[in-house]
């Protein structure tokens, strides 16, 4: 056990700064122990081959039924167990595979797609009345608000949820961090509400999802459509404050498309918004990097330690996870962090920071929870 490294403590620091504990883990081992923010050991692999190697084998599982029998449910962020509630993160093997099967032709680069104009037309004016907010030359910051409504807007649009729902779907995402468990049950009755509406508007992803899976009862779908407006939410987040960071810093092309995708590809590369994966626990015993796991014991992958190793080789990063749970969203991220750059160098080439970029802070609350800047003050005209 390696009392010394505390990934789960909560730390505050600069843009450029890692958080110390990954390098910590990174030295420590491939696979390391240390103590699970809700109790008792948890191993975090911090290895890419070895990585790669849980996240495709069928002992490492995501039901929570098999987590530890004394772990706080709500404290270790855990969904009920996949007996209570069917959901991508908590099924594995076939009945996933089915799941994902029929999440898939509208969250491929294809499906995703279809909404880019929309995403385009969004960011733009969430922008406009940004910049109109404020006199000429002074700043907004991006993360009181717009980092938030972009993401939430994009994905009401691509579900169909009206967009007058966009400020209850910002409300309840929010919500579900409040340590008052009646306001993330608020949440959750909101989340529901957001889905029916999207149900019955019928134009979007979530009337498709519906139409796919003909077999499923209403609670379940409301679950799956709840599941993609939060999911996304803290990564997006976190990530658009990242880009625009480095866009105003480091800046790009957004009329080269290849050079715009390569630049979102190594934001993400540069500040992983997922640190970690979520839970996994081992369905029987097994043998992994010559250490004895016991079944039930809690698996992470350490996702930012090994995506900015510095000794890494380039190549498929572990940015959206690997694998069968592999992020449905990316594509739905990507496309979003594309629109907002073409439209921020297009329609803002003047756009710049308001402090030096070295100067911008980060934080994350603890836990497996990723880090966000802290402010993100920007003239966006001056
Ligand atoms: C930059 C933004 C994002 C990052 C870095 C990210 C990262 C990840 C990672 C690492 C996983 C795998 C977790 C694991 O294996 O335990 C995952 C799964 C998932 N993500 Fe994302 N995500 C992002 C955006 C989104 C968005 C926008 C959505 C909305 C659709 C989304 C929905 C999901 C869902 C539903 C899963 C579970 C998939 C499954 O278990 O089959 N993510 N994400």
């Amino acid at each position: 056990m390696s009392d010394a490294i505390t990934p789960f403590v909560p730390t505050e620091r600069g843009i450029t700064e890692h958080k110390q504990a990954h390098a910590e883990l990174r030295a420590a081992g491939p696979l390391v122990q240390v103590d699970a923010p809700a109790g008792g050991p948890v191993w975090i692999v911090t290895e890419e081959e070895l990585a790669r190697q849980v996240l495709t084998d069928a002992r490492f599982v995501k039901d929570p039924a098999l987590a530890p029998a004394d772990w706080d449910r709500r404290m270790a962020g855990l969904e009920r167990p996949a007996a209570e509630q069917t959901s991508l993160t908590t099924l594995d093997g076939p009945e996933h595979a089915q799941l994902r099967k029929a999440h898939a032709p509208m969250f491929s680069a294809r499906g995703i797609s279809r909404y880019y104009d929309r995403m385009v037309a969004i960011a733009r004016e969430l922008l406009a009345e940004l910049a109109d907010s404020v006199p000429a030359g002074r700043p907004v910051d991006l993360t009181v608000d717009f980092n938030t409504r972009f993401p939430v807007s994009v994905v009401c649009e691509v579900l169909g949820v009206p967009a007058k729902h966009v400020d209850q779907a910002m409300n309840a995402c929010r919500d579900m961090f409040n340590p008052d468990p009646n306001a993330a049950m608020a949440a959750m009755a909101a989340f529901n509400e957001l889905a029916d509406a999207a149900l019955n508007a019928g134009d979007g992803v979530a009337a498709e999802l519906r139409d796919r899976l003909p077999d499923t009862t209403v609670e379940d779908l409301r679950y799956f459509i709840f599941l993609i407006i939060f999911a996304g939410q803290p990564t997006m987040d976190a990530s658009l404050g990242y880009l625009v960071a480095n866009l105003l810093e480091h800046g790009v092309s957004g009329s080269d498309r290849k050079a715009l995708d390569g630049f979102v590809q190594e934001v993400l590369r540069s500040h992983p918004p997922a640190p970690f994966t979520l839970w996994r626990f081992t369905s029987v015993e097994v043998e992994l990097a010559g250490v004895t796991l016991p079944a039930r014991a809690p698996v992470l992958v350490d996702l930012f330690g090994i995506t900015v190793d510095p000794d890494r080789r380039t190549g498929p990063d572990l940015v959206f996870g690997a694998g069968a749970h592999y992020c449905v969203g990316a594509q739905l991220a990507l496309f979003q962090m594309r629109a907002l750059t073409e439209v921020l160098t297009d329609t803002y080439p003047d756009a710049r920071l308001d402090v030096p970029f070295p100067e911008l802070r980060q934080t994350d609350i603890g836990g497996t929870m990723g880090s966000r800047l802290n402010t993100l003050p920007v003239v966006l005209q001056n």
